[in-house]
C-alpha cells in the first residue's frame, strides 16, 4: 500500500530496526521525521539521505525520548515541518543486561525511562496533533520479551509489558478521536541490541532452532506489521499486539 500525504515519525530511528522502519514508511510513500539522540546525529544523517533518494521528505529531530521538554520541542518540530502528523512509531529503545540479584538501580530507571516513560511521553506530545485532525496511528515497538522474557531481561521484560498495557489502554480512551494504538512485538532481530542474544553461536543456534522459520530475523522483516498498523487497512484494528517473530516456539 502507498500513502499520499501522509507522515510519520519514528523514534530511535538511526539504526536497527527503528532505521528500517524510517524507510520502509517512506517506500510505502510517507515523510517521515526521524529521531534519535545526539549522538547518533551522524547516522540519522545517513537515513534522512536514504529517505530522500526514495522522493520523500525526512525531517530529522534529535531528541532523548525519555526527556520530557526535549519530547515537546520534537513534537514541535515535527508540527512545524509537516503540519500534521498521520503516525507515530514508538521504537527508540534499550537494553542493559543483568540478573534481577545485582542489577544496578539505575539499570531498571534508564531501561524504564527509556522503553516505557519514552512511549508515554512522544504519544502524549503528538496526541493533540492527531486528535485536531480526528486522526492518528500509535504503533508501539514492544518485544516478545515482554510476554515471556529471558534471564538478565527482567528490568526489560517490565518495560515491553508497561508499554502493551500502555497502548491497551490508550486505544481505549483515543478511540473515540479516530486514533488507533497498537504493539508490534518483534522477536530476535539482528541489531546492535539483537546481538546481545546472539553474539554466543551456542545462544544463536537455540534461538534458531526455537523459531519455526529457522532464522533470525532481520529489521526489515518488521516493518510490514508496522506498516499494516499505521495504514487505513487497519482502521478497525485497535489494542492489538501482533508478535513479529518467525513463530518462536517457547516452553
Ligand atoms: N533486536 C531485537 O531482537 C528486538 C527484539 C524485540 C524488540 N526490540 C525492540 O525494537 C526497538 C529497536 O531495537 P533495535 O534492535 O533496533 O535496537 P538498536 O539498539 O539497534 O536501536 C535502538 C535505537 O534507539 C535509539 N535510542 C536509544 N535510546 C534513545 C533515547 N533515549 N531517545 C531516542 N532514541 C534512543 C538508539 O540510539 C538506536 O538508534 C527497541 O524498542 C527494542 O526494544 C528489539
Amino acid at each position: 500500500m502507498t500513502a499520499s500525504n501522509r507522515t510519520a515519525l519514528v523514534t530511535g530511528a538511526s539504526r536497527g530496526i527503528g532505521r528500517a522502519i524510517a524507510i520502509g514508511l517512506a517506500a510505502r510513500g510517507y515523510d517521515v521525521a526521524i529521531n534519535d539522540i545526539a549522538r547518533q546525529e551522524g547516522v540519522l544523517a545517513e537515513v534522512a539521505s536514504e529517505i530522500e533518494a526514495l522522493g520523500r521528505r525526512a525531517v530529522m529531530v534529535l531528541a532523548d525520548v525519555s526527556s520530557k521538554g526535549e519530547v515537546e520541542a520534537m513534537a514541535r518540530a515535527v508540527a512545524d515541518a509537516f503540519g500534521h502528523l498521520d503516525a507515530v512509531v514508538n521504537n527508540a529503545g534499550i537494553l542493559i543486561a543483568g540478573e534481577v540479584d545485582g542489577l544496578k538501580e539505575e539499570y531498571w530507571d534508564s531501561v524504564m525511562d527509556v522503553n516505557a516513560k519514552g512511549t508515554f511521553l512522544v504519544t502524549q506530545a503528538v496526541l493533540p496533533m492527531m486528535k485536531a485532525r480526528q486522526y492518528g496511528r500509535v504503533v508501539n515497538i514492544a518485544s516478545i520479551g515482554g510476554k515471556h522474557g529471558a534471564p538478565e531481561q527482567a528490568h526489560y521484560s517490565a518495560s515491553k509489558a508497561a508499554v502493551m498495557g500502555f497502548t491497551r489502554v490508550l486505544a481505549q480512551e483515543v478511540g473515540v478521536d479516530g486514533i488507533t494504538a497498537n504493539c508490534v512485538c518483534p522477536g530476535i532481530i539482528l541489531t546492535d541490541m539483537g546481538r546481545v542474544n546472539l553474539d554466543d553461536p551456542e545462544v544463536r543456534k537455540t534461538w534458531q532452532d526455537k523459531t519455526a522459520m529457522r532464522r533470525i530475523g532481520d529489521p526489515e522483516d518488521v516493518v510490514g506489521a508496522v506498516a499494516f498498523f499505521a495504514s487505513d487497512d487497519a482502521a478497525f484494528v485497535t489494542g492489538q499486539t501482533l508478535n513479529v517473530d518467525g513463530g518462536i516456539v517457547l516452553s
